[in-house]
Parts: C-alpha cells; sequence; structure tokens
C-alpha cells in the first residue's frame, strides 16, 4: 500500500494518462443516471426531501459503497459517506443534489459524482489516507422549495431554527412535515434529528475536526471559456440577500376603469423589475433579478390589485451590495408613491461574501500549474455549500468551464476533457493537501 501523501507528482507538460479520461467518463454517465431522478417526467427539477431526491440518493449509495465508503442520509436529506483515514479529522468534499425547475444535469450534481470519481481515484492507487473523508450530497443548496436555500448545509453547521422548520413549500407542506415523512419519522422528533445533522456534537470544536471543505462546480458564467481556460481557482462567493417585495393597489374591471384612475399593482412591479435592471447595469460588481412575478387576482380582465416579486441582489463587494440594496428600496418607495400603492419587503434571506483560504488556494493552483494548465482565480456570483461551511472550516473550490456560460437552464453542458482534468487536478490537490497535514510521511 502507498501513502496518498508520497505518490509521485506529474510533470507539468507530460500527456495526460488515459485514467483520468476514463473518470472522466464515469462521472458524464452517471450525471447522465442522476438526471432521470426528477420529479417531473419531461424536464429535470429534484427538489429537497423529494422522492425523485430519494431515488438519486440510491444509485449514489450503491457507487459509494462500491467505493468503500460508509453511507448514511441525515434528516435533512444530506447524503453523508464517510472514508475512514488514520486520523478522525475530515476533509469534507462535495456539493448539491438539489435542482432549479428545468434545470440542467451538472450544476451540483457533477460536484457530488466527482468527489466519488476521486475516492475511487484514491482507492485505486491503494492510498492510505492520513485524515478521513466525508463527501456530503447536500440536499438543499438551491433553496427552490421553501425559498430559502442552504438548509441542508446549515443543518450540519446547526444553523436551523424553527422558523425555517415552519417554512412552507407551494403545497403548504412545512419543512418539519418534510422531514419527518422523509426520514418515516414523527414529526415531533424533528427538532431532535436536525439537531443531530450537525457536524460534531454540540460540547466539541468542529473547527479541530474539520480540515477544511472542497468543491468542485461548473463556473456557470462565461469567463474561463472567455480565456480559453478549463479551470479556475475560486477566490470567494458573492454576499447574497433575497427579498420579497409586494405593491398593493386596487383591483378593478380592466375595461371600464379610466387608465388615470387606476392603482396597479403589477405594473409597479414590472417598473421596479426595470429600475433594478438599470441600477445593476449601472453599477460595477453587482448583480440583481427580479426571477419572479405574482399578480393577483391574476386574471386577464382585471387590474392586478396585489404584485410580489422575488429580488436576488448579490456582489462580492459588501459596499457594493449594501448600496445596490438602498438604491432598490428608493426605487421601490418612489415607485408606489408616484402610483398611490402600498408596499413592503420582507428579507428571506442574506449572507454576506465569504473567501476562499488563501492557503488552500495556492495549493490548488500548484495542482493546476502541475497538469499544465494555467492558473486562473475568479470570484463566483453564484452561491455554493462552502459559503455556509466556511464557519466551519476553511474552504477552497475549483471550477470547471461553462460552455457557452450557460447554468440554471437545460442546455448546461461541460467538456469531457474539462472534467478529466477537474479529476487530476483534485487527485494532486489532495497529494499535496495530505502532504501538508503529515509532512513526515512525505519526506
Ligand atoms: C445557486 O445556484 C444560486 O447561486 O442561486
Ligand atoms: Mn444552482
Ligand atoms: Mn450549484
Amino acid at each position: 500500500m502507498t501513502t496518498l501523501a508520497t505518490t509521485a507528482l506529474h510533470a507539468a507538460d507530460s500527456p495526460r494518462p488515459p485514467r483520468w479520461a476514463e473518470a472522466a467518463e464515469r462521472a458524464l454517465a452517471r450525471c447522465e443516471r442522476l438526471a432521470r431522478c426528477s420529479e417531473r417526467a419531461d424536464v429535470l427539477v429534484r427538489r429537497a426531501l423529494t422522492p425523485a431526491l430519494a431515488e438519486a440518493h440510491a444509485l449514489l449509495r450503491e457507487w459509494l459503497e462500491a467505493a468503500g465508503l460508509e453511507v448514511r442520509v441525515d434528516a435533512l436529506g444530506n447524503l453523508r459517506a464517510r472514508l475512514e483515514g488514520a486520523s478522525p479529522q475530515t476533509l469534507l468534499i462535495g456539493s448539491h443534489l438539489d435542482t432549479v425547475p428545468d434545470a440542467g444535469k451538472y450544476d451540483g450534481t457533477l460536484g457530488v459524482v466527482l468527489a466519488l470519481s476521486l475516492v475511487e481515484a484514491m482507492a485505486s492507487e491503494g492510498a492510505r489516507l492520513p485524515f478521513s473523508i466525508e463527501v456530503v450530497a447536500f440536499s438543499d443548496e438551491e433553496g427552490v422549495r421553501f425559498g430559502r436555500p442552504f438548509l441542508g448545509a446549515r443543518a450540519l453547521a446547526r444553523g436551523l431554527g424553527p422558523d425555517d422548520l415552519a417554512l412552507v413549500d407551494a403545497d403548504g407542506v412545512s419543512l418539519a412535515q418534510a422531514i419527518a415523512a422523509f426520514s418515516g419519522i414523527d414529526e415531533a422528533d424533528v427538532p431532535a434529528a436536525v439537531a443531530a445533522c450537525a457536524l460534531r456534537g454540540p460540547a466539541s470544536d468542529e473547527r479541530a475536526d474539520l480540515l477544511a471543505y472542497l468543491e468542485l462546480h461548473i463556473e456557470q458564467g462565461p469567463v474561463l471559456e472567455s480565456l480559453d481556460l478549463p479551470l479556475g481557482v475560486v477566490t470567494g462567493i458573492a454576499g447574497h440577500v433575497w427579498q420579497s417585495v409586494r405593491f398593493e393597489g386596487r383591483a378593478g374591471h380592466a375595461g371600464t376603469t379610466p387608465m388615470s384612475l387606476r392603482r396597479d399593482a403589477l405594473t409597479a412591479a414590472a417598473e421596479l423589475a426595470l429600475a433594478v435592471e438599470e441600477e445593476a447595469l449601472r453599477s460595477p460588481g453587482l448583480v440583481a433579478t427580479v426571477g419572479r412575478i405574482v399578480a393577483a387576482p391574476g386574471a386577464h380582465n382585471v387590474i392586478a390589485g396585489a404584485a410580489s416579486l422575488e429580488l436576488d441582489v448579490r456582489s462580492v463587494d459588501a459596499a457594493v451590495l449594501e448600496r445596490g440594496l438602498v438604491a432598490i428600496e428608493a426605487h421601490a418607495e418612489s415607485i408606489a408613491r408616484r402610483r398611490q400603492l402600498g408596499w413592503r419587503r420582507q428579507l428571506r434571506f442574506e449572507a454576506p461574501s465569504v473567501r476562499c483560504e488563501p492557503g488552500l488556494r495556492a495549493l490548488l493552483a500548484d495542482a493546476i500549474r502541475a497538469v499544465g494548465v494555467p492558473v486562473h482565480e475568479l470570484p463566483s456570483g453564484a452561491g455554493h455549500d462552502g459559503r455556509v461551511i466556511a464557519a466551519l472550516a476553511p474552504i477552497v473550490m475549483l471550477f470547471l468551464r461553462s460552455p457557452g456560460g450557460l447554468s440554471h437552464h437545460p442546455d448546461e453542458r461541460v467538456h469531457a476533457g474539462d472534467v478529466a482534468l477537474a479529476v487530476e487536478v483534485a487527485a494532486e490537490f489532495l497529494r499535496r493537501f495530505a502532504a501538508r497535514f503529515a509532512p513526515e510521511v512525505h519526506r
């Protein structure tokens, strides 16, 4: 048996060994297979705590157990697979299994599948790890089902409270009820089951036991492709605010109410959506999106008496984010006043930006150089589970180029060659991480 930390490094310019292309082929076939675990037959949608998620778990369990990992699913529906090493100190590797509606096959899923590829690659080297590995497939990163993201990771970080358990989905099912149904437990036992998802018992120090969190993810944007690069090192994850904004006017007859006498909530929402777009266009570093507007009562011949919009605002720069939010609030206020409407907003979720740990970023950059690829660092505008796990451990992320920059779309793709490089780089990173963790075995 070799020691992981002593495995030879690749020369930077050598041709890539075929095993990585084979690993990539297996990983992509698994993504295809997992894409069939969907709540709908026509499009891919797999939300937290659904039968489709359980179906995906069954497949992953089989693959992970075959690779020698011990698998369990916690109450939140996070699948967790452990490979014990010489020390209980743990490197967490993962991503999420839930998707947006009409999703692509790779956002989150590819990172989960590549964590498995990495473990398989080590097993094929007969590598003995100086630390343990836990592969995590988070159950809810997107926040689609309950309107609040990162529920899975927040359970690991002991961040879920009674207000989270009371969230309801579009069918009126609360998170607590969904957990009870998914785990087959009584609703009264849900708080204790959620507490048990925490990475360590309440008395222990997570930072002492968790070495780091590694995530591989598609970029979901156009930057790497524009630079003709397959991979990138993530510098940090943008700060992020979700708000609901509701305008209240007066419903009325679409044929008889003169235009000058209307208090139309839907046109106010539309005006705010345009103002949000303009604000972001003139604020470098700010992105802001209205992804949903719901008008009530919602008939073609009725002026909308109320309209709610869902707003997503992000920046890696906290000051830019704050300025953007203040400006958007001022727009909402002035639109409501001019149109004689009531308005209110509700904060649904907020998280500050987090940075990936500089030492681990350097290690990942070294691993990229070692396979002969130029290093490029870039921030992530998308949210990732690492944002939450950063409270427990240093995080590091590798991005894979997204062809066409496309994501949250069924045509989302990834190049097989980039996937092969990503597994090879991750294996290289692991060797370097192990050497740093246990330098004596590297001598
Ligand atoms: C998750 O993909 C997000 O950034 O919204
Ligand atoms: Mn996503
Ligand atoms: Mn994702």
